[in-house]
């Protein structure tokens, strides 16, 4: 467990919306608190690298999420792309393996100093055992726990070059005592009194942060309010930045 004085979860806010005027309207509402924008597969095929390069230019922090997985030779080359763009953090999912995430390190070695964070998806915080199941079966012929998935990628992660992980609340214990200092990015987030909706494996942001999560991803609970700016500030005091707001 991280020093609870020093630490503080950064709050990651999933503009999931399909199309760029209310995710722009959304960034100019919330505008000055410390937050990161998270730009995933809906707003970027409605909006395009344009919408990316305007954030960037607005000075705000990005981590665009389009989990890519394919064959090491694409997704390197993808993310040169996505990195000329000038993102703070990318993510691949960890089932593409070692090959795929060593060709990524390798192409980005060429751009170093523009280098964005490369996180590693474990299992889709959609998961639960049950559903998680069906595919480990159809896999492999037996089930697996999610914990056990999780565990076991992220045990490779680091080796194979990922900076952090994205994952659920839940595995973040045994997380961080099997790799102390991992960057990880939790989201399915739910403040008290929000449904799950389709997220399996849910915790509030205080208890993400209290388990040590380095980040939280928080998007409808935020997008689909009245009063975005409310709740986007009571959650950065759960997560240990009432700072912030203390001056
Ligand atoms: O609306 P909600 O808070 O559930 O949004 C969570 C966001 O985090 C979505 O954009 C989703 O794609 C993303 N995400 C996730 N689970 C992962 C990785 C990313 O929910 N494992």
């Amino acid at each position: 467990m991280p020093n609870q004085a020093a630490h503080h979860t950064e709050l990651i806010v999933a503009l999931d919306f399909p199309r760029p005027e209310p995710a722009f309207q959304l960034v100019k509402e919330l505008g000055d608190l410390p937050l990161i924008y998270k730009v995933g597969s809906e707003l970027f095929l409605a909006g395009g690298p344009d919408l990316v390069r305007e954030l960037v230019h607005q000075k705000k922090r990005i981590f665009l999420d389009l989990k890519f997985h394919d064959i090491p030779n694409t997704v390197a080359r993808a993310i040169k792309q996505a990195s000329l763009l000038h993102v703070e953090m990318l993510t691949v999912h960890l089932a593409g393996g070692s090959h795929m995430l060593k060709s990524v390190v390798n192409e980005l070695a060429e751009i170093e100093s523009i280098r964005p964070k490369i996180l590693g998806v474990s299992v889709l915080t959609s998961f639960d055992d049950v559903k998680w199941a069906e595919v480990t079966k159809a896999l492999s012929g037996h089930a697996v726990d999610v914990m056990d998935s999780v565990l076991g990628l992220v045990e490779h992660a680091v080796a194979w070059g990922a900076d952090g992980v994205v994952c659920s609340a839940i595995e973040l214990k045994p997380i961080r005592e099997l790799c102390p200092g991992l960057y990880t990015v939790v989201p399915g987030i739910r403040p008290h009194g929000f449904s799950a909706q389709d997220q399996a494996r849910v915790m509030t942001p205080q208890e993400a942060h209290l388990a040590g999560a380095s980040a939280i991803v928080v998007g409808r609970p935020i997008c689909e309010s009245r009063d975005p700016r409310t709740i986007t500030e009571q959650i950065l005091r759960e997560s240990g930045q009432s700072a912030y707001f203390n001056g």
